[in-house]
């Protein structure tokens, strides 16, 4: 087999890279979701041509035309939304971006619905803003068949978004950490809740460009014929291409109301999204289809392996995710109480399971060298250091 560009391992310790800093070398870190790929040649020939420049001043996003540009053709080529620019609004980082919904959207006391699992600053959200969270779970359908996969409880999200005090559903699409990714006919089902109940649907959508069920169709929020006008849909190049480090991120809000409310409560806070960030989405989302194809095929071909080998080993079950390159294994097989701790002691730093809302789950980041995998499953099926 020849060799993938993906399989090129970067030392990244040295750069104070945060994945590698949390433990020592004797670790093997696969958790907090950035990948341990090169980002795309065009990107960085567009920040290197940028810094070449040599002045770094203020950038406005709002009146940087080609950045515009570069979404909405994102945005209609991926998804066949049309988009104005004026639906925009820039904020430097997708957990800041739905923080801004709790802010703008909520009064004390007042309650956010939120799935669980979740990735941990949803689920923190509610309380980080003064709020109340609601909780929603998570139930496996077609158990034990092909077509498994993680939904949503939707007779909870019925029950729960029926509280008066309910008023802002933060969901996430493809989801984090289970992988799927909502049908058409689950999102009218959350749309038919969220408009009977009042309830404002904030999606974050971070994950939507890293399909790999080719099957699998991601439907923004923001395009519901019912409340698409009324959602709050939050995007970002910064999975997709490896520039997680550059804090590039958006929100599209068609209703202009809504638009106005979730831009006022971003004023005086949130700095725009920096320079770097700027050019580096443009060449992102413009010239970096092919980099885009080859990726997902790598990350495919490493769910797989993963699935493979992890269902081979007492104690674990991985279902492959329809998207993400995060898996999302039951580790209960094991029957330890401390799930983290026995992946450390065999030399593994997954996240911890717990963070997501089980503990009996560990969250394996599978973007990396290929090699990085095989190493981790020699680590598993050996016996613990202690
Ligand atoms: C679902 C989800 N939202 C947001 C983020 C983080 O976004 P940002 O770094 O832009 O705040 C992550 C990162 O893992 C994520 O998985």
């Amino acid at each position: 087999m020849t060799a993938s560009p993906f399989d090129e391992i970067i030392e990244r310790r040295s750069t104070h890279a945060y994945k590698w800093l949390r433990h020592d070398e004797s670790i093997l870190p696969m958790w907090v979701a950035d990948a341990d790929f090169k980002c795309p040649q065009p990107i960085l020939d567009a920040i290197h041509e940028r810094i070449e420049h040599g002045v770094l001043g203020y950038h406005l996003p709002d009146v940087v035309q080609p950045l515009h540009a570069a979404v909405i053709h994102w945005l209609k080529k991926q998804y066949d939304w049309d988009v104005d620019a004026e639906w925009l609004l820039w904020i430097p980082g997708v957990v800041s971006a739905f923080n801004v919904a709790c802010k703008a959207f909520c009064e004390p006391g007042d309650k956010v619905l939120v799935q669980t699992p979740n990735y941990g600053p949803l689920l923190q959200a509610a309380k980080h803003n003064g709020l109340v969270n609601l909780t929603v779970g998570t139930v496996l359908e077609n158990e034990g068949q092909a077509n498994e996969r993680w939904v949503l409880d939707f007779d909870e999200l019925e029950r729960k978004a029926a509280d008066p005090l309910c008023k802002l559903f933060l969901f996430c699409n493809p989801m984090n950490p289970c992988g799927s990714v909502l049908t058409e006919a689950e999102l009218k089902h959350i749309e038919s809740i969220c408009l009977k109940h009042n309830v404002l649907l904030c999606s974050d959508e971070i994950h939507c460009d890293l399909l790999l069920d080719e099957a699998a169709k991601h439907i923004p929020a923001g395009t519901l014929s019912e409340i698409g006008e009324q959602t709050i849909t939050i995007m970002a190049p910064s999975k997709t291409f490896n520039m997680a480090g550059l804090g590039a991120s958006f929100v599209v809000i068609p209703n202009p109301a809504i638009r106005k409310r979730y831009h006022r409560a971003t004023l005086g806070i949130l700095p725009w999204v920096n320079v770097l960030g700027q050019v580096a989405t443009v060449a992102a989302f413009t010239e970096c289809d092919d980099w885009l194809k080859a990726q997902l095929d790598y990350l495919r071909g490493n769910r797989d392996y993963l699935a493979k080998e992890l269902n081979q080993l007492d104690g674990f079950c991985y279902r492959p995710a329809q998207a993400t390159f995060l898996a999302w294994v039951d580790a209960s097989g094991l029957g330890v109480d401390d799930v983290q701790q026995y992946m450390l002691n065999h030399g593994v730093g997954p996240s911890a399971g717990s963070d997501f809302g089980d503990s009996q789950f560990t969250r394996i980041n599978f973007a990396c060298p290929r090699v990085y995998l095989e190493q981790m499953i020699k680590r598993l099926r050996s016996v613990a250091a202690g």
